[in-house]
């Protein structure tokens, strides 16, 4: 069974404010747990879609809403939580084997999420059972 780190949990990233605006940064191993690897976006989503409903064995991902907002929803195999983020300069923390949802996307909104792993199909776990035969439920 592959080793199950810590808790999900939020972390406040850097932002610097200025009269221009605001600039937020994150640096891999410095403000996220790991090296960022891969970084994709999801955007454009139709109301009322859900997106996930997976777990990864061996990927961590930082999830964030640059812009807009949404729900995410992390289950660690003894019962799930509910986010909402809204603020650019906050990052949700996933270590891997926690099955996660992302919902209720605003309009306009933009979750970008920072990975630790280059893109691998087998890594994914899309079914549930399985997820919690994993997680030893
Ligand atoms: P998927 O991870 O299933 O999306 P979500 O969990 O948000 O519902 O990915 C959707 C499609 O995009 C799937 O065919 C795989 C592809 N994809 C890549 O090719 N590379 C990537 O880095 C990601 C995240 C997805």
């Amino acid at each position: 069974m592959p080793r199950i780190e810590e808790d999900c949990r939020l972390i406040d990233l850097p932002k610097i404010r200025d009269s221009r605006g605001n600039l937020t940064f994150v640096e891999g191993g410095r403000h996220i747990p790991f090296d960022i690897r891969r970084a994709f976006w999801i955007y454009d989503v139709p109301g009322g879609e859900m997106r996930g409903r997976h777990a990864y064995r061996r990927n961590r991902e930082i999830i964030i809403a640059v812009s807009g907002s949404f729900d995410v929803e992390v289950d660690n195999g003894n019962g799930a939580t509910r986010y909402q983020l809204n603020r650019s300069y906050c990052g949700l923390y996933l270590p891997p084997l926690h099955w996660r949802s992302i919902l209720n996307f605003s309009t306009n909104s933009l979750c970008l999420i920072l990975a630790s792993e280059k893109y691998d199909v087998t890594d994914y776990v899309r079914d549930y059972e399985e997820f919690c035969r994993i997680r030893g439920k």
